[in-house]
């Protein structure tokens, strides 16, 4: 039987809309080649809804996304929206979108593709095969805790306040993504805290403890941010899920990402309780080569083929998409950030035509 899926597509800012017309097409093709049927609707995010509407995340955005399987994001920003108040950046639309969804848990895979080992700046030896699954805690923590704001003091001083915040519930449920994200994987998971110096952290290690003892299966450590940060550098391939706070996420994630020395390829999903998840390339919107056909979609597709497997249960389309980027990149096809000596350097739209014609064939 034909599986209907409604889709939001948010192409937002710079290179966003180039990368978003491949992802699609790859959609389209696997829809017809597996009886997948798509509704696409596309709505206005980040600096484009800015122009457009005056705000960064508008109400019709929201409530598209609200009523669709699934919304599949290209990226946001760019310098002309850098210095609005924070309430009309880019950024908040994003944030709004996250916390509109509820997408708690945010899966972040830093995967070096064979292919591209020599692209990352860490040594050969140090990198190949790395295989890293970072889920990071996106609706709490510091980026969401009260009270924040900056405040005027007594003195007439200013004071700018953030709180990291974490209740149980909150711990316990991002606890079990990331208990399940290793299970099906190696089975091995590492809890990153500040709990030497922060209460937060301290709770945040005692439940994640308590969730662990629930799961024999799971070997469970912890580590201090620094040293965490430290030890990706120095030995990466000891990781293989790391369950860490919104905060200390959004800074792993980035060195995660870049051991891989392609950020040009990496996906990324957010998910909820229910309701529809959010997928999006792990790098930005690129503004310095938007509209130049040079930008790489393969983390858009790729992006794509995580909503086929964690948002609509369709393991074997994920697969099949997955298997034409490694495919494009075996028969040496490249956009600009990956190119190395002796490979076919090729422009977004024709990395796209590419992988259709692997795709066509497989
Ligand atoms: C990310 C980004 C965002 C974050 C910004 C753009 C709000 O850095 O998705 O990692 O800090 O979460
Ligand atoms: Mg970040």
């Amino acid at each position: 039987m034909t599986q209907s899926y409604r889709i939001t597509l948010l192409p937002g800012d710079g290179i966003g809309p180039e990368i978003m017309t491949v992802a699609v097409a790859v959609l389209k093709l696997v829809g017809q080649q597996l009886d997948l049927k798509w509704e696409f609707t596309e709505a206005l995010i980040g600096g484009a809804a800015i122009e457009a509407t005056g705000e960064p995340l508008p109400a019709a955005t929201l409530e598209a996304c609200r009523n669709s399987d699934g919304v599949l994001l290209a990226a946001i920003g760019g310098y002309q929206w850098d210095n609005l108040p924070r309430h009309q950046r880019p950024e908040t639309g994003l944030l709004g979108l996250r916390a509109g969804l509820g997408l708690f848990a945010n899966l972040r895979p830093a995967t070096i593709f064979p292919q591209l080992v020599d692209a990352s700046s860490l040594k050969k030896e140090v990198v190949e095969g790395v295989d890293i699954m970072v889920v990071r805690e996106l609706t709490g923590g510091v980026y969401f805790g009260q009270p924040k704001g900056i405040f005027t003091t007594e003195t007439g001083q200013k004071r700018g306040v953030n709180t990291m915040v974490y209740t149980e519930s909150e711990i316990d449920r991002i606890g079990k993504v990331a208990l399940e994200t290793a299970q099906k994987r190696s089975g091995k998971l590492c809890s990153v805290d500040k709990a030497n110096v922060l209460d937060v952290s301290q709770l945040w290690r005692d439940r994640i403890t308590q969730m662990a003892a629930k799961y024999p299966d799971i070997e469970l450590s912890h580590l201090y941010v620094d040293n965490a940060a430290m030890q990706l550098l120095r030995a990466p391939k000891q990781f293989d899920t790391i369950v860490t706070g919104n905060l200390f996420g959004d800074i792993l994630s980035d060195a995660a990402a870049m051991l891989t020395g392609s950020i040009g390829m990496l996906p990324s999903a957010s998910l909820g309780e229910d309701g529809p998840g959010v997928f999006e390339p792990v790098h930005g919107s690129a503004p310095d080569i938007a509209g130049q056909d040079q930008a790489n979609p393969l983390a858009q597709v790729l992006s794509a083929a995580m909503m086929l497997r964690y948002g609509l249960n369709q393991p074997t389309a994920a697969d099949r998409i997955e298997q034409a980027v490694l495919q494009v990149l075996e028969q040496g096809d490249r956009t600009g950030d990956i190119m190395s000596p002796g490979m076919n350097q090729l422009g977004c739209k024709a990395m796209g035509e590419a992988l259709i014609k692997v795709l066509s064939h497989s």
